[in-house]
């Protein structure tokens, strides 16, 4: 059956251009009612004026679809709360969160402004926790909810020039995996996306050949897929020029070392501690401190 998201209604943050625009455009092309925020500023969060989401908003509606602009800063709470107030009151309902706006401020870690270093941790990090924190409340009531944060190759695996960016963008699939733990049982999946495509973030970092391929459009359908009621929860999904894989932290067996472990045993079993062939994912830190605990009277008992 084919995906239908008529009588839903979705935000998406920064959708007044880059990949949010093509995540929007995609939900309202099949029903779904969609709010766009953006702020409208450059690159690096500077400057802004709303006309890049009512511009989206126009692209929606001229095809008939349902759109409504907000231009709140994803870093204020009170315009999170605002954004979630006036889609409810507008559409009756928020089922679909993207959390999708994002800046840069790339230098080596040794130059970094400390300022700049914040900025885009409230942006991409604290920006999502607002954002979702205000739409909770409605979804909780609802007994439904589809909500989305946008990780990056930066966070789960490093870039140089983005210790700030990097860190926020771990932090995010931090707090999906709580999130996905707190939400279950009232029927809300979390889930990432881990993106890359052609956009004015990383037209000066990819070079142009690449570009070409990586059209923001082919990530999308990974978004569709995580706002649908069919979704999993917790997964990271990276997608790009029609490519979709999923990202997993791994962990490998727990090697018990005796009451007395030394460092140099830790150096004589690395071969063993580090064997990736013995690698499961984990579910929660509880499942993390029952392997370590089982470990250990494994090895007790022999
Ligand atoms: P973009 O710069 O084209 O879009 C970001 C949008 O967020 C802009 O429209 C901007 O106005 C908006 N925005 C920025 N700060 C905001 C704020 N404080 N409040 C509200 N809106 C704000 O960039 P792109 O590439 O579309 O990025 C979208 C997301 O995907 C970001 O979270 C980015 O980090 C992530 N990403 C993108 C990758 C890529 O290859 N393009 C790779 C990995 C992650």
């Amino acid at each position: 059956m084919s995906f239908d998201f008529s009588g839903r209604v979705a935000v998406v943050t920064g959708a007044g251009g880059g990949l949010g625009r093509c995540h929007a455009l995609a939900l309202a092309e099949r029903g779904c009612a969609v709010v766009i925020n953006d702020l409208g500023g450059d690159v690096r969060g500077e400057g802004g004026s709303e006309s890049a989401a009512q511009a989206v908003v126009r692209e929606i509606t001229d095809k008939g679809g349902k759109a409504m602009a907000h231009g709140g800063n994803v870093t204020s709470f009170e315009d999170m709360q605002d954004m979630v107030e006036k889609t409810v009151s507008e559409f009756g309902r928020l089922d679909i969160l993207v959390n999708n706006a994002g800046i840069l401020r790339d230098k080596t870690f040794a130059k970094m402004d400390m300022a700049d270093f914040r900025t885009v941790v409230d942006v991409h990090l604290m920006g999502s926790v607002y954002a979702t924190k205000a739409a909770l409340p409605v979804m909780q009531e609802q007994e439904y909810g589809r909500i989305i944060v946008t990780t990056s190759s930066s966070g789960m695996y490093g870039n140089f020039g983005q210790s700030n960016y990097g860190a926020a963008k771990a932090a995010l699939s931090g707090f999906m995996n709580t999130m996905k733990l707190e939400t279950a049982k009232f029927g809300i999946k979390v889930n990432a996306l881990l993106p890359v495509a052609a956009t004015r973030m990383t037209e000066s970092i990819i070079p142009e050949e690449m570009l070409a391929l990586l059209k923001p459009e082919l990530v999308s359908p990974a978004v569709l897929f995580m706002a649908d009621e069919t979704a999993p929860t917790g997964e990271i999904i990276a997608a790009g020029a029609g490519t979709f894989s999923r990202s997993v932290v791994v962990e490998t067996n727990s090697v018990y070392l005796g009451d007395a472990p030394t460092p140099e045993m830790i150096r004589d079993s690395w071969d063993k501690i580090s064997d990736m062939s013995t690698a499961t994912p984990l579910n929660s830190g509880s499942d993390h401190t029952q392997k370590v605990m089982k470990a250990v009277f494994e090895a007790k008992q022999k």
